[in-house]
């Protein structure tokens, strides 16, 4: 099973999946765990390439290094381990390049729709949990986290990461069944406790 987390940056994701993942491999089960852009070696380089403060990227190459990454990625890792009956958790996806490429920079939503099309042939995660929290909030995390090194991504303002908030509200309308949003401001054991209920009814 593919199970995704999104959210903008600082929002608790990492805190959530480390909390998942560790309770379902208590159980038994056969779990890995990857990040976005990244899990191998060729996603890894193309993350460098997005991430380093400095490096002067047009909107359409950011979406289609991320989609890149993601396409490595997929078929190299994440379609061997679900046919090996892993569970697969993945800190963001496709839901990251439609709220930050798509309503963060402006790209037409059917573009980005399109790209990943190819890059995934089509996986969609079986479900998405997307921890909301506004951007005054999260930077706050973000900045404590990453001291004085933010990333490029990170250097944006608040208004990006505002549009890209807006962005990730409008896939949990559009997709309810899959796409979950959870307060991220709420007590971390209290989130998990929410995760769980509805982890544990499907697998
Ligand atoms: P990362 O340090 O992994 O951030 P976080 O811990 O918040 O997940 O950096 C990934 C950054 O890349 C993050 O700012 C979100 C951004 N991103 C996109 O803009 N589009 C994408 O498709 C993906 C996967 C990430």
């Amino acid at each position: 099973m593919f199970i995704t987390f999104e959210g903008i940056d600082g929002s608790g994701k990492t805190t959530q999946i480390n909390k998942l993942s560790e309770r379902l491999t208590n159980l038994g089960y056969n779990v890995l765990t990857l990040r976005e852009p990244g899990g191998n070696v060729i996603s890894e380089k193309i993350r460098e390439t997005l991430l380093s403060a400095g490096n002067d990227i047009t909107p359409c190459a950011e979406l289609l290094l991320f989609v890149a990454s993601r396409a490595q990625l997929v078929e190299k890792v994440i379609r061997p381990a679900l046919l090996q009956g892993k569970l697969v958790i993945c800190d963001r996806y496709i839901d990251s390049s439609v709220a930050y490429q798509g309503y963060g920079r402006g790209i037409p939503i059917e573009d980005i729709l399109i790209c990943n099309k190819i890059a995934t042939r089509n996986l969609v995660p079986k479900i998405t949990f997307f921890l909301d929290l506004p951007p005054i909030i999260a930077s706050v995390r973000a900045i404590n986290r990453s001291a004085e090194n933010l990333d490029r991504i990170e250097q944006e303002g608040e208004i990006f990461f505002d549009k890209a908030r807006q962005g990730y509200i409008q896939i949990s309308k559009n997709e309810p069944e899959r796409f979950i949003m959870l307060n991220g401001s709420e007590n971390p054991d209290l989130i998990h406790k929410n995760i769980w209920n509805y982890i544990s009814k499907i697998i």
